[in-house]
């Protein structure tokens, strides 16, 4: 699709126009809003690499759909500033921005077809000629061409989300913000929405997906974002985000009296027995001493294992026990 370094983009007046490539497709600098009675942002310096699938997670209240809409220019900043697709004026950047935020007004009375058109004709960079094409492209990719015909109000919920969905998907898009896209949606409707998702990224968009519920997208995600209370708390890719996380050494033996005591002399802390094992959590200590320490004072080691928390006990250590993280 691109060459490495430059990307063209799609024709608008004056023509295409060849820019450098940015790394990150969404870069944010101290981005900040306060309202009245509360920071709800708080300084946020979020990086989201392009051709990922960026999970933004994180409670409810935390600032997520706040910091989606100081993206898409729909509230400004109270500090701070961001980048979108490397433009340091995001707003050139919108064209190329596909965004699903407290979903699109729909008319009752028209079909899911009708809807898309209408929006559609109101994208000034649409081409009328080739809107049925659009229109029915978005309604395929999303599923819903069966019940395209169907007026909107007769949608069920999640028909209703998906219609949401296909909008941003009218044209092409380099990044696709996307607000609680599963909200509303059955399990069966959550797993579609993944993999909707999934296949998007396939075609090489950035996906920018935020979330309430861990369960609901980590299987989909490259990297990911946790906010709390209007700080983000840690973004990295998954595996660099479980690193961060305090690793426990686990140690298999007949003795775990005693190998509870050398864990603690060598200052590993959280000491733990079970029936036949004892667990420490590792901290500073350099883990290649534990089991050299085991065997000098005679303690018999049938198994020695370092755990990583997962993804689910790393958010709740993150953002407290509040974080809902199955649903
Ligand atoms: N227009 C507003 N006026 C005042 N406070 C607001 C406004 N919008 C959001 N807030 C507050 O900012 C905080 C963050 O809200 P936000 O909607 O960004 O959270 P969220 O992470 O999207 O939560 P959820 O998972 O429930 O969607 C909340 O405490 C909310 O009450
Ligand atoms: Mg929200």
């Amino acid at each position: 699709m691109t060459d490495g370094t430059t990307v063209t983009e799609p024709a608008r007046e004056g023509g295409p126009v060849r820019v450098p490539e940015a790394e990150l497709a969404v870069r944010t600098r101290g981005l900040t809003k306060r309202f009245k009675h509360q920071i709800a942002v708080n300084g946020i310096d979020l990086q989201v690499p392009v051709g990922s699938v960026f999970g933004f997670l994180g409670p409810n209240g935390s600032g997520k759909t706040t910091t989606i809409r100081m993206l898409l220019g729909l509230i400004q900043p109270t500090a701070g500033s961001h980048e979108l697709l490397g433009r340091p004026v995001p707003e050139h950047a919108l064209p190329l921005v596909g965004s699903l935020v407290e979903g699109p007004a729909f008319h009752p009375y028209l079909s899911g077809r009708a809807n898309l058109a209408r929006l559609d004709a109101a994208d000034r960079y649409s081409d009328p000629a080739t809107m049925r094409t659009r229109v029915d492209a978005a309604l395929d990719r999303v599923g819903l061409l069966p019940a395209a015909g169907k007026r909107y109000r007769a949608y069920s919920l999640g028909m209703r989300q998906r219609l949401a969905i296909a909008a941003p998907l009218l044209m092409p898009r380099r990044l696709l913000i996307l607000d609680e896209p599963t909200n509303g949606l059955d399990p069966q409707g959550t797993r579609e929405v993944r993999h909707l998702i999934a296949s998007l990224s396939d075609t090489g968009a950035t996906v920018l997906v935020s979330s309430h519920l861990l369960s609901e997208v980590e299987q989909i995600c490259t990297h990911v974002g946790v906010m709390n209370a209007g700080t983000l708390v840690t973004q990295g890719t998954v595996a660099e985000v479980r690193v961060g996380g305090t690793q426990r050494a686990r140690v298999q033996t007949p003795d775990p009296a005693g190998a509870a005591r050398v864990l603690t002399e060598l200052g590993l802390t959280e000491v733990q027995q079970q029936d036949a094992a004892a667990l420490g959590t590792v901290g500073d200590v350099a883990v290649e001493k534990v089991v050299p320490a085991l065997v000098h004072a005679a303690i018999p080691v049938l198994g020695f294992t370092i755990e990583r928390p997962s993804l689910e006990d790393l958010f709740v250590a993150l953002t407290g026990e509040g974080f809902d993280v199955n649903g």
